[in-house]
Parts: structure tokens; sequence; C-alpha cells
């Protein structure tokens, strides 16, 4: 790994449009073993520029707050080691661009207004539990919410969806963390509310076309669309189209030609289906965190190594 780096910052505030204004400016910087994207930039911030603006909090991944492009790519900062990025480049020597996400309005440098995300959330129903509620529920069933519960709200799915970042559909979808918020609440064994409109009307699901795009860029490895987004279309599909369920709204949709959602494999729906589906995603939930547990174990141990390669 090379002994310094350039760092290519994007630096500026929003014009009186409210559009990004600014430049790209080059720091650079010392790197010593082990430092992720975060430490440099503040290393930046401490020996060059003390006004550059960037959020975060943690440094351990779980905060959500420190989402940026790093080569274009949407990642966390504090969990992107320099090593990484060298990995994807092909030459060392060129300078790593840092840039906001694109998705959301700028407030200064890497930071970004997400007001967006807290507005869409207001509008999602809470959590409607039984007056005399029924404790018993499978564990599978919990397993499944334990994967949706472990977003961290960083904001990197939604601005990787085309549906928000290049059609700009702010008003008319929900985008996938709120997918992934909705299915959380909609799969949750005593929640009796009915979120299914909102989600087909307002929430506008029929407008994800299912790239996984958002699935490749969650830190929480969570499987957005798989897990989240189909699941959800499937039971709109049961709720407005499937003819044994509900024959007088199926007729309607039918007649005014809104047939695009019989593309799912909506036959699953039923209950036993669901709990099928339930110990699927229990068994992915085990998978995923046995797959992050490898890689965490991966990760040590390439840093032990060099650890010791250097101090002989
Ligand atoms: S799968 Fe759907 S929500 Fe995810 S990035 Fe693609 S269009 Fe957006
Ligand atoms: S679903 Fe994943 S990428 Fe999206 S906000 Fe949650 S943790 Fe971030
Ligand atoms: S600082 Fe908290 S996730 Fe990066």
């Amino acid at each position: 790994m090379s002994e310094k780096v350039t760092f290519r910052v994007f630096r500026g505030e929003p014009d009186s449009d409210g559009d990004p204004f600014g430049k790209m400016v080059d720091y650079e910087v010392d790197l010593d073993e082990g430092m992720v994207v975060l430490d440099v930039i503040h290393r930046i911030q401490a020996e060059h520029a003390p006004d550059l603006s960037c959020r975060w909090n943690c440094k351990a991944g779980k905060c959500g707050s420190c989402s940026a492009e790093i080569n274009g790519h949407p990642k966390l900062m504090c969990m992107t080691r320099m090593e990484e990025v060298f990995e994807e480049m092909d030459d060392e020597t060129v300078p790593v661009l840092v840039k906001p996400m694109q998705a959301f309005p700028l407030t200064k440098d890497l930071v970004t207004d997400t007001s967006w995300a807290y507005e869409t959330d207001k509008k999602i129903k809470p959590i409607n539990g039984p007056i005399e509620p029924d404790w018993e529920f499978h564990q599978e069933e919990a397993d499944r919410l334990q994967e949706f519960r472990s977003c961290i709200e960083c904001m990197l799915c939604v601005n990787t969806c085309h549906v928000l970042r290049e059609h700009q559909m702010y008003d008319e979808f929900a985008g996938p963390r709120f997918f992934v918020r909705l299915a959380s609440l909609e799969m949750h064994p005593l929640d009796t509310e009915n979120r299914i409109p909102e989600i087909k009307e307002d929430f506008g699901i029929g407008y994800c076309n299912i790239t996984k795009c958002c699935t490749e860029v969650c830190p929480a490895g969570i499987k957005i669309t798989d897990n989240a987004i189909i699941p959800l279309k499937e039971r709109v599909v049961t709720e407005y189209f499937d003819p044994l369920v509900n024959p007088v709204k199926t007729a309607i949709n039918i007649s005014s030609g809104v047939l695009s959602y019989f593309t799912e494999d909506f036959a699953k729906t039923s209950d036993p289906g669901n709990l099928k589906k339930a110990k699927g995603a229990s068994e992915d939930e085990r998978y995923r965190a046995e797959e992050a547990r490898k890689l965490d174990a991966k990760r040590t141990d390439k840093a032990r190594k060099r650890f010791r390669f250097k101090s002989k």
C-alpha cells in the first residue's frame, strides 16, 4: 500500500437555486496502516482544511451518518479501508474521489440534507398491535424481522435507486429504506394494520423494477429486494389482483388495464407460504450473520499479518 494518498474531495455549498456549487479539491496526506476513508478525511481536516464538513458519529458502521461516494461507489466512510479502495483501483497514484451522496440536496462539502427520509418515515402508519395480544409467535417470524431491524438508516440504498436518483420520484416512491421499514411492520406477527393500499398507491412500489442495486450497496447486508420488496409486491398482487381473494377488486383492476403486478408469483402469499418464507428468511439471516463474521475474521487476520510483517 502507498505511504501517501491524494484525496480529491468535493468542496462546495448550494447556490441560490439550491443546486450544488463547488469544485473538487486535492489534498495529499500520509497514510498509516489500517486507515479507513474517514480517518483520511479527519487527517485532511486536521492538517489542511479545518472547515471541511463531513458527518459522522460512531466510526463503527452503526450510526449510518458517514455515507458518501468513494470513487463513485456509495459506501460508509468509516467502514471502507484504504486497502480496499486501492484494491479496486488500477493505479494507486491517481486521486481517490470522495463526493457527497448525489440523491440528496447538498448542505456543505460531504454533508447532505436527508430531511426527505424523515418526512417519508412520518407517512408510515406505526405498529398497531392487537388489544388482547397473543404473545405467541414463531421464532422464524422474529428472526425474519431481525434482518429489517438491522437497518442503520445510512440511505446508501436510496442514493443508489434510479427511481429516486435519476427520475426524482421523491413524492411518488418511498424508496428501498422505507420498503424495509414497511416490511418490518407488515410482517410483524402482532401487527394488525393494513398498509397495502398505501404501499401500492402512495409509496409507489410498482415503480421498483427489482434491479437489486439497493441490495448490493447495503452495508447491513439486508436483502432489500428479495426479502422486503418482493414480498410486499406479492401482497399488493394478492390484495388487488388475486381473483380468489378479492374477485370484485380484481375485476375492476383488470378492466382498468392494470396488469403489471401479475408478473409476481402471487400464489405464494397465503399464510402457510408466509411461514415457509419466514423460515427461509431466518436461514438467510443466519447465513448473512455467518458471512459477516467470516469477513470480519478475515479482515482481522489480514490486519494481524500486516502488523507482524511490519514489526519484523
Ligand atoms: S430494486 Fe427497486 S428499490 Fe432497489 S434500487 Fe432497484 S428500483 Fe430501487
Ligand atoms: S436498508 Fe441498508 S442501505 Fe438502506 S438505509 Fe438501511 S442499512 Fe442503509
Ligand atoms: S460513523 Fe457511524 S456509520 Fe460511519
